[in-house]
């Protein structure tokens, strides 16, 4: 029989209702880091997903790269994720916690005056928004060799609390040009150690945070995100075929819990790509709607298909998609920072 975006799916440990993924969706509405009731009003609404990625959460004080968003390396933080899962398990929920360290697309102005890390001292190109407006990103400073491996040290610490506060897994953001994809991104990454260089090199930060992680939790409760060959923070790789390849095969190799990947058309089939050399369990994501998403997952191309902005505009997603029924138009003014305005009061259809 052939599947389609409502079959159950055996994803890690979970068993899911459906193949239906909320993407991971920054939203800057966790002052001091620790996740509030209205942080977990807002993923309790959505607990109807399959799965529910969080919004990019820092494993680390260094990794701070925006206003507002939340983290997980300190006790409070613990608890205030513990509200979160709850909120999303009351409801019959699975959510994995995705851990983001901004590395060197950040400011001073998140890290108390400190200077943004990077692998190499080699400034992003582009603006970001800081509490007094745009203002345009600082040379990072180049992480010593000593350093590196700690670091990816903290993604392992980050999913031992993840499982304390009662999250389901962790998902490692190596997209969008944050620290594991500017280690990838030869553009970014000029050293010439072992962390830099050959594709091996550049994949080692990546693996490695994936790895301490595995230890930490096992490796059916970490997935992986990459944009094969994505541009956005200034990256640039003019040989992402063979980047990517190498390093879907790698996570082959570790039984995860999925992989995840936000396909941005870079003007090679990501998909095809990643099918070829990854066969465990996949989530596709960028601009799908419910025909794509039965199409991909029909011919066994995605397994998952993940939805960014109809999830967060449509809190009841699976519903209105599984009945045929409109959907909210997003509010993009509302999408980073505020409160509740375009965050917990989108209409639903039926009461909650
Ligand atoms: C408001 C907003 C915040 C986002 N924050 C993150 C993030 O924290 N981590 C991440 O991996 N992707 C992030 N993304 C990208 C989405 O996960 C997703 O890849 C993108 O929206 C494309 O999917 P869609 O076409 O279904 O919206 C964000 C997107 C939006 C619109």
């Amino acid at each position: 029989m052939t599947n389609t975006l409502f079959s159950p799916v055996h994803v890690g440990t979970l068993d899911l209702p459906s193949r239906l993924v909320m993407a991971p969706m920054t939203r800057n509405r966790t002052p001091g880091q620790a996740p509030n009731t209205l942080n977990a009003e807002y993923y309790g609404q959505r607990a109807g997903a399959g799965l529910i990625v969080t919004e990019g959460t820092t494993p680390d004080a260094s990794g701070r790269g925006y206003i507002d968003i939340p983290g997980l390396y300190a006790p409070g933080h613990v608890e205030g994720w513990r509200k979160v899962a709850g909120a999303v398990h009351a409801r019959g929920g699975h959510i994995f916690v995705q851990l983001m360290h901004t590395g060197r697309v950040s400011r001073p102005d998140f890290l108390d005056g400190g200077q943004p890390v990077g692998p190499s001292a080699v400034k992003a190109e582009g603006e970001i928004f800081t509490f007094e407006g745009m203002k345009p990103y600082v040379e990072p400073r180049a992480l010593d060799t000593s350093e590196i491996a700690p670091l990816a040290e903290t993604y392992g610490r980050a999913a031992r609390l993840a499982r304390e506060a009662g999250l389901d897994g962790v998902e490692i953001h190596g997209a969008n040009g944050y620290l594991p994809s500017q280690f990838l991104a030869p553009n970014a990454n000029t050293r010439t150690d072992e962390w830099g260089g050959s594709v091996e090199n550049r994949a080692r930060f990546l693996l490695a945070a994936t790895d301490y992680a595995i230890a930490a939790i096992g490796a059916d409760r970490v997935g992986v995100r990459l944009s094969p060959g994505g541009k956005f923070n200034d990256i640039d790789d003019p040989d992402a075929e063979a980047t990517f390849a190498y390093v879907a095969g790698e996570l082959a190799k570790r039984k995860l819990a999925y992989l995840h990947i936000f396909d941005t058309k870079p003007g090679f089939d990501v998909a095809a790509l990643i099918r070829t050399h990854y066969k465990g369990t996949l989530i596709l994501n960028g601009g799908y709607d419910l025909t794509r998403a039965n199409a991909d997952i029909g011919s066994g191309l995605a397994d998952l298909v993940a939805f960014g902005v109809p999830y967060l505009a449509n809190p009841d997603l699976p519903e209105r998609l599984r009945e045929g029924a409109p959907l909210n138009a997003p509010d993009t003014a509302t999408f980073y920072g505020g409160a509740a305005k375009g965050y917990t009061d989108y209409p639903m259809r039926l009461a909650a």
